[in-house]
């Protein structure tokens, strides 16, 4: 049975080369599955060359177990580097598809609705950050936003709402912005407080602006937020660049009222502090508010991305885990 080897030789190189140009042209994980059965599978093509070894003679049987273990390591390895192309590009897809930011959807959202997208720097101006904000140095408020000073009297900005008073400065009235950004206070960090977070900040300046408008800005934003109607309600809150200051709360979305652990069985979860410009920060940046006002928010974008994602503890979200990041 000699002159079986030479035959079994070409075959098998005929079935290889086959094989490879087919697990090349595959387009699906589907199809490469179908291959590697037909194939590699157990009753599969080379599978059938390993049963004829039998009928070989001894000596021939050596070359040819060397030939077919050759062969089937070649199209094992061709599979698995196909498998990982179509996991990369299948990946690639899926962070395509499913990629949701939700800076860039209230961008988009706000931008429908006339606001511009304002940037502002990470490192701000004393007068900036406080000032112009209606919070001067000896001002109690300082002391709720502890700051990273810098060399030289600059600091890490405490907050978004710098970015308000650069956008009155340079655009001046009519003004509709909102502004996200990295923000940084100096605080000892735990489940629920970082050194560095996120908000979006929104001031709407012009003629005759009342809380009403607030209202049908802020339902509209956390409709897009959260893809329903929310209910919310305003109570009292302080800070010194709005007049009246309110906290906006909205009804709990897990129990809908009645209470749960979410909320605190209060049915109501504290979300955005917003109200109508202070009439003092208006002056301060050059806009008179006999004949202007507006109103603000300042939407805690890491908050809300906890809240929308079951994240329990802030630290995942600046911790660089993989294992955490993989999940989305
Ligand atoms: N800047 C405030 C903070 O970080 C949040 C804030 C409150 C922003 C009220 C606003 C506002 O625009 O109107 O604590």
């Amino acid at each position: 049975m000699n002159y079986f080897t030479p035959m079994l030789e070409r075959s098998l190189q005929e079935l290889e080369s086959t094989a490879i140009a087919r697990l090349a042209a595959a387009r699906s994980p589907e199809e490469l599955e179908a291959l590697r059965v037909e194939v590699l599978g157990r009753k599969g093509a080379l599978d059938q060359f390993f049963k004829q070894m039998g009928k070989l003679a001894p000596e021939e049987r050596a070359r040819a177990g060397k030939l077919l273990n050759a062969a089937k390591q070649a199209l094992e390895a061709a599979l698995e580097s196909r498998k990982r192309d179509f996991a990369e590009t299948g990946l690639r897809a899926r962070l395509d598809r499913e990629w949701v930011d939700l800076t860039r959807e209230l961008e988009e959202l706000f931008f429908s609705l006339g606001f511009t997208v304002l940037d502002g720097p990470e490192v701000e101006t004393e007068y900036h950050n406080f000032d112009a904000l209606n919070i001067p140095a000896d001002h109690p408020a300082r002391d709720m936003q502890d700051t990273f000073w810098l060399d030289g009297g600059n600091l890490l900005r405490t907050h978004t709402s710098p970015v308000q008073v650069r956008g009155m400065e340079r655009l001046g009235p009519p003004l509709r912005m909102i502004a996200p950004g990295r923000v940084f206070r100096n605080e000892s960090v735990d489940a629920s407080h970082e050194h560095t977070f996120y908000q979006l900040e929104g001031m709407m300046v012009d003629r005759d602006v009342s809380v009403a408008h607030l209202l049908y800005f802020m339902k509209t934003l956390l409709g897009e937020v959260f893809h329903r109607d929310v209910t919310v309600r305003l109570r009292p809150g302080y800070f010194p660049f709005v007049e009246p200051g309110f906290e906006l709360d909205i009804q709990c979305l897990i129990c809908g009222g009645p209470g749960c652990p979410v909320c605190k069985q209060g049915g109501w979860v504290e979300l955005l502090p917003c109200g109508l410009v202070n009439p003092n920060v208006l002056r301060m940046s050059g806009i008179d508010p006999e004949e202007w006002n507006g109103f603000a928010f300042g939407l805690g974008l890491t908050r809300l991305a906890m809240m929308r994602y079951g994240i329990d503890d802030i630290r995942h979200l600046q911790g660089g885990d993989l294992r955490f990041l993989e999940q989305f």
